[in-house]
């Protein structure tokens, strides 16, 4: 696992927003995974600016959800799909039809999660997955104890992600209690996974997930089995990290040639 740490949110989003972009160069119709959330946003805007610039060409993208809340009517403005309309894919300019993600208002729940999967493996993989990490260490809405092999399914939140979640609602009691979330098993199927997480809230979720054992109460520790997960994190969110010193080194020393 590559750690990166960075000055502050908007670094870490122009350092991803650059991989994501020599992604799109290598392989224009690349599958990019998205994320919502209010970190990854300095990601969007960054790749928004250099569309603008004209140095990233997203013509053949693809984009794909991580997950979807279960039981909001379609079109709700704070479905996932909604927000990653306005936040994603209508400023890159991509089509709506270059965009999947898990059917939430399903009536057949369960149907609609093997369904995704199956799409994603049809698709070819997903080549770069965006993932942030709820203050209770999840990936995805994969909860504490989610099964580290998990699929695609339903979940039900903790409280903790629903009060962290309350913000985007009218009302707390609004927040569903049910999501559909690719598994921890799917989301280490991606080719690349790209954590970011920002802020002093994330510290000790970072630590866990980075320094700590591999378990499932602490869902992002499953990055520690995949062959090439970076976590880029701010200097809040690295605050407990014992090996920071040795993380900013390695990186000031890596090679010219080696991206993220
Ligand atoms: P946040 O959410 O970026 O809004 O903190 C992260 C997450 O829950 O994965």
């Amino acid at each position: 696992m590559e750690i990166v740490i960075v000055p502050d949110a908007a670094a870490g989003g122009e350092l991803i927003a650059t991989a994501i972009a020599e992604l799109f160069t290598r392989k224009p119709d690349a599958l990019l995974g998205v994320a919502t959330g209010s970190t990854p946003l300095p990601v969007y805007r960054a790749l928004e600016a250099k569309v603008e610039a004209g140095t990233l060409d997203v013509s053949r993208a693809r984009v794909c959800q991580l997950d979807e809340y279960v039981g909001l009517p379609a079109g709700h403005p704070q479905s996932y799909r909604e927000v990653l309309l306005r936040e994603v894919l209508e400023p890159l300019g991509i089509p709506g039809e270059r965009f999947t993600g898990p059917d939430g208002a399903a009536e057949d729940i369960a149907a609609a999660a093997l369904a995704y999967d199956r799409e994603l493996a049809a698709g070819g993989g997903v080549d770069l997955q965006l993932l942030g990490i709820g203050t209770d260490g999840h990936i995805g809405f994969n909860e504490p104890c989610s099964s580290l092999a998990s699929r695609t399914r339903i979940k039900t939140l903790t409280e903790q992600t629903r009060a962290d979640n309350a913000r985007f609602f009218d009302s707390p009691d609004e927040v569903p209690h049910h999501v559909l979330t690719q598994g921890i098993g799917t989301i280490l199927e991606a080719r690349h996974l790209v954590l970011l997480a920002t802020g002093a809230a994330k510290a000790h979720a970072v630590v866990q997930a980075v320094e700590g054992p591999l378990c499932a109460l602490v869902p992002a520790s499953a990055l520690q089995l995949h062959p090439h997960a970076t976590v880029v994190v701010d200097e809040a969110a690295a605050a407990e990290l014992r090996l920071a010193d040795y993380f900013r080194a390695t990186y000031a020393a890596k090679p010219d040639w080696q991206s993220l």
